[in-house]
């Protein structure tokens, strides 16, 4: 592979042509003894891994990239970091949006990306111990030129927003801002990070649908907990607390 580069942040990048999975290839090079901070990056991805154990199938021109931690956070507030990554992925699509556009882009609880309902990013975090320390892996995928047809979720890209810009310039864009949320998290806490999140989270204090393995629940989207959990507030008043599922909304 060739050199990893220098990124202003302190960061490297290892840009790919091709990889099954940048994330797969970011744990690779943690089991290799890889240091934290590392991202790579692929032209194209052969087995593209999304949330839920499903594929993420994207053609080329789309950005996959992954960021390799080591022991970004204490064990039990590793759940604050999907948070922190979606909040640095929201700041790039705005950055790259007309301002007056930036408002339809939102927070799809816990992680996606939406613009006007509609999906254009999504963050997969995998994990791994090797002993030395705790491995995390921030899977980010960003439909820059293509995205899929519709399959249960509405999606779009940048290209069909009106931003033209390419996975490189995404990148760019992308490693700067996730460094600097992540600098964000550690110096001021979870708390810094939820108040942001909720600022852009799309169908805060409305009814939603959350689907889990097993069922599926109504109710309203209330707050966030301390760990970012999803807090429900269903029919009979009793509040339920999710830590993993996928959120719709109205007709979506
Ligand atoms: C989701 O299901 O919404 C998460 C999708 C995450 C896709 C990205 S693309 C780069 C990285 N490598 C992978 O295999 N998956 C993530």
């Amino acid at each position: 592979a060739p050199p990893a580069a220098v990124l202003p942040d302190g960061f490297r990048v290892l840009k790919l042509e091709e990889t099954a999975s940048t994330n797969a290839a970011a744990l690779d090079a943690a089991r290799a003894g890889e240091p934290g901070g590392l991202w790579i990056t692929a032209r194209r991805q052969s087995a593209g891994r999304g949330r839920q154990g499903r594929v993420w199938t994207s053609d080329e021109g789309n950005l996959f990239a992954s960021l390799l931690l080591r022991d970004p956070v204490r064990a039990d507030r590793l759940g604050e970091l999907p948070l922190v990554i979606a909040l640095g992925v929201h700041d790039t699509v705005a950055e790259l949006l007309p301002p007056l556009q930036r408002g339809q882009l939102a927070i799809k609880w816990p992680n996606d990306l939406v613009f006007d309902g509609a999906k254009l990013a999504g963050i997969l975090l995998e994990g791994a111990d090797d002993g030395r320390s705790r491995v995390v892996v921030v899977g980010i995928g960003v439909n820059c030129r293509h995205f899929p047809a519709k399959i249960e979720y509405p999606a779009t890209s940048l290209a069909a927003i009106g931003v033209p810009a390419s996975a490189d310039e995404v990148f760019a864009v992308l490693a700067v801002a996730v460094a600097r949320r992540l600098g964000e998290w550690r110096l001021e806490g979870f708390e810094a990070v939820r108040a942001a999140w909720l600022a852009r989270a799309r169908g805060l204090g409305e009814t939603i649908r959350v689907r889990m393995p097993a069922r599926t629940l109504e109710g309203r989207f209330e707050a966030l907990d301390a760990a970012g959990r999803l807090l429900l507030r269903l029919a009979d008043g009793r509040i339920e607390t999710i830590s993993a599922g996928d959120v719709f909304f109205g007709t979506a």
